[in-house]
């Protein structure tokens, strides 16, 4: 119990998500004592290769494939309690061990009516649903969720008395006392917002199914605060693992086209109840472009052969959703200020394999607005739409980079577009990926 304790490392994406964390993780778990989700929920989409097989998780962190390493679910995240059932049930019938899963009693529970709630929104903002006072005029748009329920979950949250937390699951009289008053709630709102009706929310027998599930989580449940300062008493490591992205925040990202949650490093301490002096290394995963997927600006989408050939060399198409994700030059200003807010002490650069073919690479370094120019990154979902990127133009490489494995056997033109990366943002580029697999990685 004396001495002092360990600190912590952060694996966070400074874009608009699937950077390439899930690898990164990974690559990184075995190291660790302990690896943690802190925010975000099922909207999250982590793929990781081991060996050419594929995992894509959701919910449980990339940890769980490193043997006798902690995979804690903290108390930040939102947790769909089927979806995670069913995520470890599909791990283990792959051989994978879970009995390292833990989850905090103070995560809160996504429900069917946040998916349902979820869904009608998107429908109201889309414009789909025919109700005269709802009906968005075209300024106000969908966000383009993933319709995981996780915007009406951390929302009730925030409201407190139409909550549940994991925790409460395995008090049945509580959960039916909440439930009855929540669902007479949600019906009202329901049965109000949509034209032709919803089926009204059995508040008894969703107590009798989520106790239930509550059952099966039993086991799982802690209160993960005090296990991981325990972890970090006995010299324990810990690596947190960031879902959504820097981007996606919702204080600091492009809202309204954000997450719920804070996804940058921001919402570890939060999230966890690891306090923010604990982390010592914060590694900021960028690919060597840009994607996002669902509505919101992005100053450097591609609309043309260049984004399309990018977005099928790169694969991408979403983990989660499996919606083609918009493609475009890297954003320095983003990135610079998002390696600002979420304080990343290194840059993680990935998938630089899939710019090689082009013969010319363009990186944005700054915006021009009716203002005039600036390098300073707008982090308002409305005024960035209005901004126009001005480029830097490099030359492009057309080698096969897969199979390198040192920085200095990386063609010319690749070193000078990461050293050019290195420079504008002030942060050192410490982890280069050329591939999904472990071993495709670059450590400086
Ligand atoms: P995450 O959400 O940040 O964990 O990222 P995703 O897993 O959703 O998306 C990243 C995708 O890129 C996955 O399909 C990975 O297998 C893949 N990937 C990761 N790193 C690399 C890389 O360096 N090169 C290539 N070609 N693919 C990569
Ligand atoms: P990982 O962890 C990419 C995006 C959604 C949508 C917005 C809000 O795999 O990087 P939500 O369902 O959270 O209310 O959707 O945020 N989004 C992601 N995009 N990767 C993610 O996670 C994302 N998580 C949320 O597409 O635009
Ligand atoms: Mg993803």
């Amino acid at each position: 119990m004396t001495g002092e304790k360990m600190g912590a490392t952060a694996v966070v994406g400074l874009q608009w998500g699937d950077e390439g964390k899930g690898k990164l993780v990974d690559l990184l778990a075995g190291r660790f004592d302990a690896v943690v989700r802190y925010n975000g929920g099922a909207n999250a989409g982590h793929s990781v290769v081991v060996g050419g097989e594929r995992y894509a998780l959701h919910l449980v962190p990339s940890g769980i494939l490193s043997p006798g390493v902690k995979a804690v679910i903290g108390n930040g995240v939102v947790v769909d309690p089927q979806r995670l059932l069913e995520e470890i049930a599909t791990l283990r019938e792959r051989g994978v061990d879970t009995d390292q899963l833990v989850i905090s009693d103070r995560a809160h529970v996504v429900m069917p009516y946040h998916k349902a709630e979820d869904e009608l929104r998107e429908q109201l903002l889309s414009g789909s649903v025919r109700e005269d006072q709802t009906q968005s005029k075209g300024v106000v748009n969908a966000i383009g969720t993933t319709k995981r329920g996780i915007g009406p979950a951390y929302a009730d949250k925030v409201q407190r008395a139409t909550a549940v937390r994991i925790g409460d699951l395995l008090r049945p009289d509580v959960l039916r006392e909440k439930l009855e008053l929540i669902c007479s709630m949600k019906n009202a709102v329901f049965s109000a917002l949509h034209p032709e009706g919803v089926e009204p929310v059995d508040a008894y027998a969703l107590a009798e199914e989520y106790a239930a599930l509550g059952r099966q989580l039993e086991p799982m449940i802690r209160d993960t605060a005090y296990l991981l300062d325990d972890i970090r008493r006995e010299q324990g490591r810990i690596l947190f693992e960031g879902a959504n992205a820097t981007m996606l925040d919702v204080d600091h990202g492009t809202y309204p086209y954000v997450t719920s949650s804070n996804a940058s490093a921001l919402g570890i301490g939060a999230g966890s109840g690891v306090p923010p002096q604990c982390i010592d290394r914060i590694i900021g995963v960028v690919k060597a472009y840009s994607t996002r997927v669902g509505g919101g600006p992005m100053p450097t989408e591609l609309f043309d052969a260049t984004g399309d050939a990018i977005r099928e060399r790169g694969r991408e198409f979403g983990t989660t959703t499996g919606r083609p994700r918009r493609v475009g030059w890297l954003d320095l200003v983003a990135l610079r200020y998002a390696a600002m807010i979420s304080g990343a002490t290194e840059l993680c650069v990935t998938l630089l394999d899939v710019l090689s073919g082009e013969q010319e690479l363009k990186l944005a370094t700054s915006y021009r607005t009716s203002e005039g120019e600036t390098d300073r990154f707008i982090a308002d979902g409305y005024a960035l739409s209005g901004v126009t990127p001005v480029y830097e133009t490099m030359a492009g490489f057309s080698q096969d980079i897969t199979g390198v494995r040192t920085f200095d056997e990386l063609p010319e033109a690749a070193r000078a577009y990461l050293n050019r990366i290195e420079a504008f943002v002030g942060v050192r580029i410490g982890i280069v990926s050329v591939g999904p697999d472990r071993e495709q990685t670059i450590i400086r």
